[in-house]
């Protein structure tokens, strides 16, 4: 299917590519890097056995080449876009929000249940979090939020405003989350920073609790003591939504009806910080990367 893209993410993601980190040694791919896996637009032109047709609004993922003007992409990764879904909100349906489904069945698998178990989130104020958040919230689990600034503290209480969050600038901020855990079993963290912030959340983790990582925002090792493994039975894992595509095909459409009643019913948790124009896609990620963002970067074409 041929799309015209109008709209699409800026992701972390995408600079790791570009910067060729998910390669062993940081090595960029010979034949280059076409950058962005998803986006938003409009059918231009679709196989006879396609029942998607000309001008229909559809978002992708995976696709390749999502930050060029038009891709092709497999008809079995796109999807129609209702009235009720903005623009903006079909750009980011699929990577953020999917990410958050694969990191609530982490949390489901874990063991963890609602009521019981405390789930910490760090740099829990970024686009997945939220969306993971509103999840976790909806079905009943206790969440505690830990961010670098403490600033963010009210900007993330204004999306949920019971929402314990605690700021690691100031010390004793391991002490702090567990107060807010108020006596509960701290059973999961969900954890795309690594490096000091996750190996000191590790040490939260209640008798057979997991980390689930899903990311590498400070680019620094997770540091974990051995006996946490043996006495503890700590676990740690991670979810990517690289795999996403390769679950059964009812998952993901129950995945993907998931996202689409959440960008209607829930916008805010959709937020956009600033539209690029596409020869400014140089300035988009360069914002991506800054502290102090409340919403998405994305990139329009002409
Ligand atoms: N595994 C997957 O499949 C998958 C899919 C999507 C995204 N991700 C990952 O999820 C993470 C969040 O992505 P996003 O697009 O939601 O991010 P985002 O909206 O750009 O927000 C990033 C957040 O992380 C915080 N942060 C940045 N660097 C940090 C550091 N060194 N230490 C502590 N906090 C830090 C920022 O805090 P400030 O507010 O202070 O700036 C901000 O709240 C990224 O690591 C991304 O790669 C993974």
């Amino acid at each position: 299917m041929l799309i015209r893209v109008l709209l699409r993410l800026v992701h972390h993601g995408d600079l790791l590519g570009i910067a060729g980190r998910y390669q062993p040694g940081a090595a960029l791919p010979k034949e280059g890097v076409r950058v962005g896996f998803e986006g938003y637009g409009i059918v231009e032109r679709a196989g006879d056995e396609v029942a998607l047709k000309s001008g229909a609004r559809v978002a992708f993922f995976p696709g390749k080449g999502a930050w060029s003007e038009k891709v092709i992409v497999s008809a079995e990764y796109v999807t129609e876009i209702p009235d009720n879904v903005s623009d903006e909100a079909a750009a980011q349906l699929h990577v953020n929000p999917l990410t958050a489904a694969l990191l609530l069945r982490a949390v489901e698998a874990s063991g963890a249940e609602p009521g019981r178990d405390v789930v910490v989130l760090t740099a829990a104020g970024s686009a997945v979090a939220r969306l993971v958040i509103g999840l976790l919230l909806d079905r009943g689990f206790d969440v505690v939020g830990v961010i670098r600034r403490e600033t963010g503290v009210n900007e993330l209480n204004v999306v949920f405003p019971d929402l314990p969050v605690v700021s690691t600038d100031k010390p004793g901020w391991q002490g702090r989350v567990i107060s807010a855990a108020d006596g509960h079993p701290i059973g999961v963290v969900l954890d795309p920073v690594g490096g000091e912030t996750a190996s000191a959340a590790v040490g939260l983790l209640a008798q057979s609790g997991s980390l689930v990582s899903y990311g590498d925002l400070s680019g620094q090792p997770i540091s974990v003591p051995a006996l946490y493994f043996s006495t503890r039975d700590i676990r740690i894992s991670g979810v990517t939504v690289g795999r996403w595509a390769g679950l059964p095909v009812e998952v993901r459409k129950a995945d993907l009806q998931l996202e689409l009643e959440l960008a209607a019913s829930k916008p805010d948790l959709f937020q956009v910080e600033k539209i690029f124009d596409l020869a400014d896609v140089g300035e988009a990620a360069a914002l991506v990367e800054k502290p102090g963002k409340s919403g998405t970067v994305l990139v329009a074409s002409p």
